[in-house]
């Protein structure tokens, strides 16, 4: 397992570029299946998590050639239509295949994606979605097996506007004959992002973004080239380190309306942000005002903020009271922060934090892909050294962080 190590202190300056979005990318990369031709990809982020997906569209059939600037996809040839445990194993999000698989071959076989470091993560919705397109699902042994004749396009209705499942459910119905509509579908930008790339194809999606989309069956896709949109929860962590440090970040390379509701509570904080077209200026105060948070589907403010947005108000003024809406373990963090000297009360999904003077950098564990890239953020402001183990965890959604904080003036390094 491998370990930051983080000295505190120092004030974060200069310009930062953001990459891809992960969570638009496995969406995308899952929905190359569609294509039975070849797709070029700008902006993938080169991490765990898209290496992964990369290893199972290689296990499916497909022909992989990654460059530093773009994938490239055949999917000329795929003759396999089930995600082995293993590799179900490696990311529980790679239950995205499924709908690509189904809407070109109708069939589709997986593993139960067990529950994972932030909840137990059924997938109740994807199912319902499934069997509201006439697909049958058998379930056994572990493997969930889906299979129909056609896909019958019809209304899905989600009780949760679920991300992933909506993004399954409109990969399932873009190239079956007739109309599919979706209702309390999720609005995140990857869903906007996803009806982009499959438009671009030559599909005829409309209403990302809004809480009903409507999908007109196409019979093919076409060969295209897409870029994904920068990664809107990388940006947020980047202001976070800078705000957490009362420095002066430029983040570039991003979409300012895809934070909204982050950009309102920095500012509330009392930093001052100067948003351009591409690109934010913070500028933070020496001090921190405490604020309070709950995370919503969006617009709301961000589930995957909480524990970066969180750790950096465990040195503002105040209490501030955060409550996670979304998933119902997602504090695994805290015991870490606690043990640098943050002052956090849990009380079920509701956390309350009392500002302190100052942390203290000891040695803590990652708990979860952004509980961990929260603690680095508690090292750039910790009094002495902090290691942070399990990276790993981190590498699975950031591209070079450790590279992109010190170029701010961090003092981070990376121990294999
Ligand atoms: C996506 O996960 C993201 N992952 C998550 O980011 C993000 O936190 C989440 O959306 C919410 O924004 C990817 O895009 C790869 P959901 P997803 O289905 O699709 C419940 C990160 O850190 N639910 O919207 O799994 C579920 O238990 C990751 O980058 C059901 O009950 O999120 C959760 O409580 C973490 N039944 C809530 O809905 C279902 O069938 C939100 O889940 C599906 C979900």
């Amino acid at each position: 397992m491998s370990t930051y190590i983080i000295t505190g202190g120092k004030k974060l300056e200069g310009e930062v570029s953001v990459s891809g979005s992960k969570n638009a990318s496995l969406p995308i990369l899952a929905a190359t299946i569609l294509n039975k031709g070849i797709t070029r990809l700008y902006n993938v982020p080169n991490i765990h998590d898209t290496k992964v997906m990369l290893e199972i569209l290689k296990y499916l059939g497909c022909k992989i050639k990654r460059s530093k600037e773009k994938v490239v996809i055949d999917a000329r040839n795929i003759q396999r239509y089930e995600i082995p445990e293993n590799l179900m194993r490696k990311m529980r999000s790679s239950v995205i295949l499924a709908g690509a698989l189904l809407g070109r071959f109708k069939q589709a076989t997986f593993s139960c994606p067990g529950g994972c470091d932030i909840g137990a993560r059924p997938i109740d919705l994807h199912l319902k979605a499934f069997e509201n397109l006439g697909i049958n699902i058998s379930e056994n042994t572990g493997y969930i097996r889906c299979k129909c004749d056609i896909i019958r396009p019809g209304k899905i209705h989600f009780d949760f506007p679920s991300v992933g499942a909506t993004e399954n459910a409109i990969l399932a119905a873009t190239l079956a004959e007739g109309t599919t509509v979706i209702s309390n579908a999720a609005m995140e930008p990857e869903i906007i992002d996803l009806q982009n790339f499959l438009n671009k194809l030559g599909a005829k999606i409309t209403g990302a973004g809004t809480s009903q989309i409507i999908i007109k069956g196409v019979s093919n896709l076409k060969d295209m080239g897409y870029k994904v949109m920068p990664d809107r929860i990388e940006a947020g962590t980047l202001l976070c380190a800078g705000a957490i440090t009362s420095g002066n970040v430029l983040v570039k390379n991003v979409i300012p309306q895809h934070l909204t509701p982050v950009l309102e509570k920095l500012e509330e904080c009392g930093c001052n942000l100067k948003i351009g077209k591409e690109e934010i200026l913070l500028q933070a105060p020496k001090k921190l005002q405490a604020v309070n948070i709950k995370t919503m589907p969006y617009p709301g403010f961000p589930t995957d903020m909480q524990a970066i947005f969180s750790t950096t108000l465990t040195i503002a003024k105040g209490n501030s009271v955060v409550v996670e809406n979304i998933f119902e373990n997602r504090y695994k963090y805290v015991a870490e922060l606690q043990r640098m000297g943050a002052k956090v009360t849990l009380e079920g999904r509701t956390a309350v934090i009392h500002g302190v003077r100052k942390l203290n950098g000891v040695n803590v564990e990652a708990t979860d892909l952004r509980g961990g890239a929260a603690l680095v953020l508690a090292g750039l402001v910790a009094k002495g050294k902090t290691r942070v183990n399990n990276i790993e965890y981190i590498l699975r959604g950031y591209e070079n962080l450790d590279k992109k904080l010190s170029k701010l003036g961090a003092k981070i390094t990376k121990e294999v």
